[in-house]
Formats: C-alpha cells, structure tokens, sequence
C-alpha cells in the first residue's frame, strides 16, 4: 500500500499554510477538538448555495429535485462508508444530537404513554450502562434519562492507563441493562475499545449497544455491518467536514421501534389537528428543513477521505503516534495519560509535566506555532478517575507530519527549560 503523500495533500487544507504566533508556521495537532477542511468541502459547500440551493423535499421545481437528489446522494455516501443500508443513516445537527436522540428514543417510550414491549422501555428496575471515559456527550444524556426514569446508572472503571476496565462486565452489564452506551476511542486517553468483547455480552443479555465514533470513524476504517452493534454516531466536522451536521446509524429494525426526538415538518406519513402518524425511519428523525449544505460538505469530505484510503490514514496516524510517544516518554517529568502500547490506542496523546501547568504548557507551544488543546476535554469524570485536573492533549490526522511531531517534542523540552523544572 502506497504511504500518505502528506506534502501533497495538505496543498488541499490552506489553513495549514498560515503563519501565527512570532512568525511561526501553524502545527495544528488539536484535531480531536475538530479537523481541517480541504477545498473540496468547501466548494462543495458553496457550489449547493450558489447553484442548487432549496429545501430538500419540498418543493415542485427543478432546484428542490436538486437539493433533494444531493441531500440523499449524501446519505448513501456515508451509508456505503460505514457498510450501512441507507435508511439507517439519520443526518442529525452533531453527534452529541444523536447521542440525545437515541437516549430521548429510550425516554419517550418510558414516561407517559409507556410502551413496556418496546426495546427501549426503560424503568427503575433496570439499569444503563457507561464508563468512566465518556465525553460528556456520551454521558449526560444517559445521566438524564437513568434520572427522569429512576434507572441505575452504573459505569466501567478506567485502569492507570485510561484503558476501559472490562473485569466486572458479566456484573456490570446484566439481564436489567437496558443500553450500554461507550466510546469507540477515548478523546483523552486514546484507548480504543474494545468492542467485540462487550457486544458479546450485551447480546447475551439482550440489551442495546451505542458507540460513540466520534474519534474513530474519522481515522480509521469502521463496518457496522463487522460489528455487532446497534448504533453508531460520528460528527462531520471531525472527520473533515463542516459543523452542523452529525450522523446518526441505527439498525433498521430498531429504528423502527424508536420514537423521534424532534417532532415537525417532513417526519410524518400524515397528521389531523390532534395526531400525527409518523414517517418510517430516517425521515422519522429529520424533522424541519433538513442542514443540506453541511450533509453536501459532509459528503464531499467522505469522497476526500475514501481517496486518501483509510487504511492508509490509520496507518499514517500510527507512525506520527509511534515517533511521538518514543519522544514524550524520554522526557523527564513527562507522564503519558493513556496506553502507552501503540496497539491499544490510537493518534489522541494526553500528558502532563511535572511542574507545569498544562493551560502554560498549551501557552508556551501557541506561541511557537503549536495548537494542542488543554484542560479537561470535556471529560471530566475521567479527569478525577485519572487524578488529574487537567493534561495537555496533541491529535494528530492525515495531514501532520513526523516533522510536526519532533517541533511538538521540542516545545515541550524548551517548556521545562523556561519553567526550569
Ligand atoms: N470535542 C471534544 C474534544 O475536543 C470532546 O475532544
């Protein structure tokens, strides 16, 4: 397989040509806060609010057949992405909406009009499983719905490497889990799933699997028909598309069973005064003019990613992580937060140093040019499990080069020179 030809495809990202601070050309290794956008999302963009813009399905003229055809030739490029049927691809406004709307599935059919059949009714009896390394997407709405239904939220620990702790799965996950919802890979620790394990277990005892894929479908190659899970969320903007738009898959069937989160324009078969009968799924869950050019941005981000390959994506974010935890773990001080096996984690590095805060740590590399994140990355269970308040977070993608990696060491050691720790 052909290595990234990284020198020629960040031709295609401008922004990674800006100087910044002091003069310094921009490094931007933050990509798990949000990637880049190549020319192409952006003209794809455009070219639907210059030349096609409409309200997708609606509409009798030729522009509304326009904006119709690229909303939907969208769907079934993700669809064919994630190895999905197109009608279980749902376009939500992020991943944290499809998180929600999968948690407010489960709420709708537990208060009010119950529907104690359905497979998501929810009660107190039972529970709702996460772990302790969510993003606060992929917890507060689970944190609600175990609230407003009095359902016991339990949770897998982390281990001193920020890995997911599947000891007590057989005692965690039982016959009274109603879902199990977790990350795919961690946006602090870098830790990666695994899957497999737990869908064996929640097929055992007949609950729902929700992964959060926010940090992987972008970087690597995921099949939801390889894996034996029930929903599956990403964001666009992660995976080199615009903000505003978020994906949402769900096997059919389920889908089928779920009650919308929104309710309004175009997610009804028909409606009186006083009752509407809901359309089938996806169109189920886009109520209201649907976010076309972002779906179209989306779509264009896709094509980018399935001509680079994600194969070799995945393989180009090994190498940068490899050069960059033999770097960071020769530095004195220095304490990776997170796996430091390169086969349990991906291209997400959290660390701290011993004497420096982690907001001056991001400060001192800003100023060489160095964009990382800092603080506690929306995770802040995860943040007290790990005993720290905060760490200093690099991600890589496509378009970073070992280069960058060595500039990322050597802000980090002349840091310490100017804290003098
Ligand atoms: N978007 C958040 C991050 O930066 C969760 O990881």
């Amino acid at each position: 397989m052909p290595a990234l030809d990284v020198d020629l495809l960040r031709a295609d990202f401008p922004i990674l040509s800006r100087i910044v601070r002091n003069g310094h050309k921009l490094i931007y290794l933050d990509n798990g806060a949000t990637a880049q956008k190549p020319y192409s999302v952006v003209d794809a963009e455009r070219d639907f609010y210059l030349n096609h813009n409409a309200a997708a399905h609606r509409g009798a003229h030729l522009l509304a057949e326009e904006a119709t055809d690229a909303f939907e030739g969208a769907r079934r490029t993700v669809a064919s992405f994630l190895t999905a049927q197109v009608d279980e691809i749902i376009f939500t406004k992020s991943a944290t909406e499809s998180l929600n709307a999968v948690a407010y599935g489960f709420l709708n059919s537990s208060i009010g009009a119950q529907d104690t059949k359905s497979p998501f009714y929810v009660n107190s009896s039972m529970n709702i499983v996460v772990s302790e390394l969510e993003h606060h997407a992929n917890l507060l709405p689970w944190q609600q719905l175990a609230q407003r239904t009095g359902a016991t939220l339990r949770w897998f620990p982390v281990d001193h490497q920020g890995r997911m702790n599947l000891q007590d799965i057989n005692v965690i996950i039982d016959e009274k889990t109603a879902v199990v919802a977790l990350t795919h890979q961690s946006n602090v620790t870098g830790a990666i799933t695994d899957v497999e394990r737990i869908s064996k277990r929640v097929r055992e005892v007949g609950s729902i699997f929700v992964l959060d894929a926010c940090q992987s479908v972008p970087h690597f190659g995921v099949d939801v028909s390889a894996l034996d899970i029930d929903f599956l969320t990403f964001s666009g903007h992660k995976a080199l598309g615009p903000t505003g738009v978020g994906v949402l898959w769900g096997r059919y069937e389920l889908l089928e069973q779920m009650p919308p989160m929104l309710t309004g324009g175009s997610m009804i078969e028909s409606t009186t005064i006083d009752s509407a009968k809901f359309a089938a799924p996806p169109k189920r869950f886009e109520a209201g003019v649907p976010n076309m050019a972002q779906v179209v941005g989306l779509s264009a981000a896709i094509e980018y990613l399935n001509n680079v390959g994600m194969f070799a994506i995945e393989e180009h974010e090994q190498q940068l992580t490899a050069r960059a935890l033999e770097g960071l773990t020769a530095i004195p001080g220095l304490t990776i937060v997170g796996p430091t096996d390169l086969k349990e984690r991906g291209g997400v590095l959290s660390f701290t140093v011993d004497g420096i805060h982690p907001h001056d740590m991001g400060q001192v590399l800003d100023d060489k040019g160095i964009a990382v994140r800092t603080g506690h990355h929306c995770a802040w269970p995860l943040m007290q499990s790990m005993k720290v308040q905060a760490t200093t977070r690099a991600s890589f993608y496509l378009y970073n080069t070992a280069h960058e990696i060595d500039e990322l060491i050597a802000g980090i050691i002349d840091a310490k020179r100017f804290f003098k720790v």
